[in-house]
């Protein structure tokens, strides 16, 4: 979804969604995103790093979603920070630092709104932070989309480009950890961790802890580091993790995927994530479940 027809835009975390306008659960519930990390395009669709014009790079980039009708949306990674504008991206608002923070909302039925909320996490020029302004914009939207569901809380999705801090603390120390952590009932986890932590410096009383109380959150993704693509529940009842490393740009050689989330109306401890490998095949599978503290 997202869309930046023209300027200098590295597609770091693109979500794919399956609508052009509204975005609204299927009658039988369901709701299919699909995140791509990192593409690195060459590094020919950056904010830093564009010295001539990208159009023809950024054509051929959403043509695959054009052709299909798929909305998309972007957030910046740290090799962008040029303003863009068009399709479900949105600017974000002038008192939160980052140019990439903004609402969706998917609309289920009886008029209530799953929200999806995407933070731009800095970089390039600007700092890889997340201030108090992000935390206090984030409470204030929650209660917003809140009050458009009779003040109950319906927990969605947070996508950001580079990792909260707190990452390191869940992250399994081996695959052989990870492995065993498969089907813990506490600290369940599963997918690919080969990869380190660059975590954003957290300048605020805590984005991590803020969503856990609103609950308005039960997945915090991002992407940054290309050979990640693990997803664990953290004590906060939360889960965190990465999606797939999507591009042939970048570091890595990881083999390419795009990790996909399909959400379930109303009941987002049910939201089924797998990673849809360059080959077609299905990788690092799992069903992110609904715990006391995220599901009301
Ligand atoms: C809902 O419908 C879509 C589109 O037909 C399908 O891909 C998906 O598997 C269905 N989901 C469930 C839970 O039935
Ligand atoms: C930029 O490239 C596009 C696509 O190739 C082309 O249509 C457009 O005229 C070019 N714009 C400039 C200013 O060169
Ligand atoms: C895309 O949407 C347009 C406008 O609704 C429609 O005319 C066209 O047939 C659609 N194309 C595909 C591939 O679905
Ligand atoms: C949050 O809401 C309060 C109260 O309406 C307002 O004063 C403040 O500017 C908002 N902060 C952000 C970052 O949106
Ligand atoms: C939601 O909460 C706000 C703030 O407490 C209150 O003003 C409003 O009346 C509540 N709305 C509903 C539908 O309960
Ligand atoms: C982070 O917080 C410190 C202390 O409040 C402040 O001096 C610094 O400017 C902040 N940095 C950013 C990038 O917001």
């Amino acid at each position: 979804m997202a869309v930046n027809r023209g300027l200098g835009l590295c597609v770091i975390l693109a979500l794919v969604l399956p609508c052009t306008t509204a975005l609204k659960f299927r009658p039988n519930g369901s709701f299919r995103i699909v995140q791509f990390t990192d593409l690195h395009y060459g590094d020919q669709i950056t904010g830093n790093n564009v010295v001539n014009n990208a159009t023809a790079y950024w054509d051929e980039l959403l043509q695959p979603t054009y052709l299909r009708n798929l909305s998309f949306a972007t957030l910046f990674g740290n090799h962008d920070d040029n303003p863009f504008e068009s399709s479900l991206s949105q600017h974000g608002p002038a008192n939160v630092p980052g140019v990439s923070n903004y609402v969706l909302e998917i609309e289920g039925s009886h008029g209530t709104v799953t929200p999806l909320f995407m933070f731009d996490t800095g970089g390039g020029t600007l700092p890889e932070v997340i201030t108090q302004a992000h935390v206090d914009w984030f409470r204030n939207e929650s209660a917003r989309v809140a009050a458009r569901n009779g003040n109950k809380t319906l927990p969605g999705m947070a996508f950001l480009h580079i990792p909260m801090p707190e990452f390191a603390s869940v992250q399994p120390s081996s695959a052989a950890a990870l492995r065993a952590r498969r089907g813990s009932a506490t600290a369940p986890c599963f997918g690919m961790a080969q990869d380190g932590i660059s975590p954003y410096t957290d300048n605020s009383t805590g984005l991590l802890d803020a969503m856990a109380s609103a609950g308005s959150v039960h997945a915090a993704i991002t992407g940054h580091n290309h050979g990640n693509d693990w997803l664990c529940r953290h004590s906060n009842g939360m889960w965190l993790g990465f999606g797939r490393h999507s591009g042939y740009g970048g570091y890595g050689t990881w083999a390419r995927g795009a990790r996909v989330y399909e959400l379930q109306a109303g009941k987002p401890g049910a939201t089924y994530t797998y990673v849809r490998m360059e080959d077609g095949s299905i990788e690092d599978a799992g069903v992110l479940e609904p715990t006391a503290s995220v599901l009301q």
